[in-house]
């Protein structure tokens, strides 16, 4: 797998670039806004230095990783990959759209994934030409550091691109599972309830997010609080998670989107990408983020 196209140059975009560029993949990054892509080259840029102060890698790397991830202007110049991961907005339409016009542009023996968190493998699949050589990979945030990658095949895909994506993945540093083709597969399901009950608690005056986090973390060894956790995800990815696995378990209230997010995510207040969520990371901030 020399050459790995990336679609999206957002948080995970950029981050499973720089995965598949440390194992020396040649890196194809494409985004429809470029100046995000800029964005996201610069703060990789600052990633790679603290790397090679800390003494981690060599500058030789650090310059080696960062050359190999070529900034794109249109989806054309994937034709040459080998393998295409998609970590665009989590929109089902949005996507299908975005596979179709890569189809034609790619070989037929090019696998093309999606890093989504909770639309159907499946689904997405059934709206190509060749749905045999579609399936999930699903990096956690941030993905140069989390080690677990679900893989999954969806019910069209061909029986041994799990099995070859795994070794892939393994090859990568990551610690890959098979997962089903359920809503939110293994880890979202299990998070959903995490997050809901989290909200609610703070919903009904309970606790603040900040006491909430703070036994999370204090009481529970939990690295990070629910809150903390959804303005790292971006409170948007969080709010359409919920919805996608809510309304694909037949609106079983078990994983009901609360308001509270819905309100957030409509005012922009994305988290740490957009500067203000459950905490404030702007500068001057009068409640400063843990
Ligand atoms: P993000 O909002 O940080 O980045 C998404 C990027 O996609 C943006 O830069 C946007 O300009 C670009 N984009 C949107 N529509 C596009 C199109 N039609 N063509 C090209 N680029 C387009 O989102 P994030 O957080 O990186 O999530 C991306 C995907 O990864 C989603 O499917 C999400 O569910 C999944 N994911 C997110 C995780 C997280 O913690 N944020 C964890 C694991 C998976």
């Amino acid at each position: 797998m020399k050459n790995v196209g990336i679609i999206g140059s957002g948080t995970m975009g950029i981050g499973i670039a720089q995965v598949a560029a440390t194992s020396g993949c040649e890196v194809f990054l494409y985004d429809q806004n470029s100046a995000q892509t800029e964005k996201s080259l610069a703060s990789l840029k600052k990633i790679l230095n603290r790397l090679v102060e800390k003494e981690k890698i060599s500058s030789q790397k650090s310059e080696d990783i960062f050359n190999k991830i070529k900034p794109c202007t249109e989806l054309q110049d994937f034709k040459d990959c080998d393998l295409v991961i998609e970590a665009i907005i989590e929109n089902k339409e949005i996507k299908t759209k975005v596979f179709q016009q890569l189809e034609n542009i790619v070989s037929d023996e090019c696998i093309i994934s999606s890093n989504t968190s909770s639309i159907s493998i499946t689904s997405l699949s059934s709206e190509l030409k060749n749905p045999k050589r579609f399936i999930g990979i699903h990096f956690f945030n941030p993905a140069p550091l989390m080690p677990l990658v679900e893989v999954i095949p969806g019910l069209l895909t061909e029986k041994t691109l799990a099995f070859e994506i795994t070794a892939l993945m393994e090859s990568w540093g990551k610690v890959p599972v098979i997962a089903k083709d359920v809503p939110g597969f293994i880890v979202n399901r299990i998070a959903r309830p995490f997050y809901g009950e989290a909200l609610r608690i703070a919903e009904e005056n309970i606790a603040t997010p900040e006491q909430i986090d703070d036994a999370m973390r204090t009481l529970g060894n939990f690295k990070m609080g629910p809150f903390e956790l959804m303005d790292l995800i971006g409170i948007d990815i969080n709010f359409s998670v919920t919805k996608t696995v809510y309304a694909d378990y037949f609106f079983d209230p078990k994983y009901k989107p609360s308001l509270l997010q819905q309100r957030m995510s409509e005012a922009k207040l994305h988290g740490r990408k957009t500067g203000k969520g459950f905490y404030d990371y702007s500068e001057n901030a009068q409640q400063p983020a843990p």
